[in-house]
Formats: structure tokens, sequence, C-alpha cells
């Protein structure tokens, strides 16, 4: 093999290998889609600083260790809620829709405050104590079941 060819072989390499890495770091980020913030709660409460909202009033919380989504909301009066996106009928994941959320399973939905609009649920969506204490948004989890 000569100068030539080593270099031609040695930078099909390096192009292979960066843009792998670089595939992975593009993959990776979108397995995170805009708004969703993911954390973890300690001592089952989930802390989010306000700077989170200073673009939206509206995010979806992934946590580790928790089965559902949270989606935390800023209402007019500048407190927060949070809904647990649970469906109450069979307990299945909820999906966020345009002003509200549905469930894939049986066709129940919600809407943005969480109320049932659509059985065959029949309890509205989970609600967790949500605070503010020093800049920060405090959830309150509690056992689901
Ligand atoms: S589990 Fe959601 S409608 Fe049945």
């Amino acid at each position: 093999m000569n100068r030539k060819d080593f270099i031609k072989g040695s930078c099909g390499v390096c192009m292979a290998l960066g843009s792998g890495f670089l595939m992975s770091a593009v993959l990776e980020a979108c397995k995170t889609p805009l708004g969703v913030i993911k954390t973890a709660a300690k001592d089952n409460v989930v802390a989010i600083p306000l700077t989170e909202f200073a673009a939206s009033d509206y995010k979806l919380v992934r946590l580790r260790n928790y089965d559902y989504d949270l989606a935390v909301q800023k209402n007019k009066d500048g407190t927060y809620e949070t809904l647990v996106l649970m469906c109450t009928h069979a307990s299945n994941p909820l999906t966020k829709t345009g002003n509200g959320y549905y469930c894939t399973l049986h066709g129940s939905a919600f809407d943005r405050e969480g109320y049932v609009t659509k059985g065959p649920a029949e309890k509205n969506m989970i609600k967790l104590n949500t605070t503010i204490k020093n800049d920060q948004i405090l959830i309150q989890l509690k056992q689901l079941s």
C-alpha cells in the first residue's frame, strides 16, 4: 500500500466513524421531543426550575421509574397544575392531542384540564399536588393503582 492509498483509506474510515458518531448524537437528541423534560423524583417530589416555563406554559415531564408522563401547565392566575397521563378507565398511557388527551386503547378522551370528554372512562385524570417554592415547581407524586 502506498502513501496515497493509505491516506484515502484512513480518511474513509474517519468519515465513517465520524458520521456514525454524528448520527448517534442526532438520534439520541430525537429521542426526547421538544417540550419534554426528562428528570427523576427525589423522595417522591419532582422539582422543575420555573425557568423551564419561560417560553411555554406547558411541558411534558418524563420521569425515570414512573410509569406515566406528567403534563405540567401554567394557569392564567400564575399557579401550575400537573396531570398524570394515565387513562382512568384501564390505566393505559394517554397521548397528547391538540386540545387534550386521548386513549388509544378504548378511545376515551380528556380535555386540557383533565376532564373526561368521551368515555368509556368515567373519572377525570389524576391531578398531582403542585406548588412553587424557591423558583422551583414542586410536584408531589402519588402511588398509582
Ligand atoms: S384504557 Fe383508556 S379507554 Fe380504556
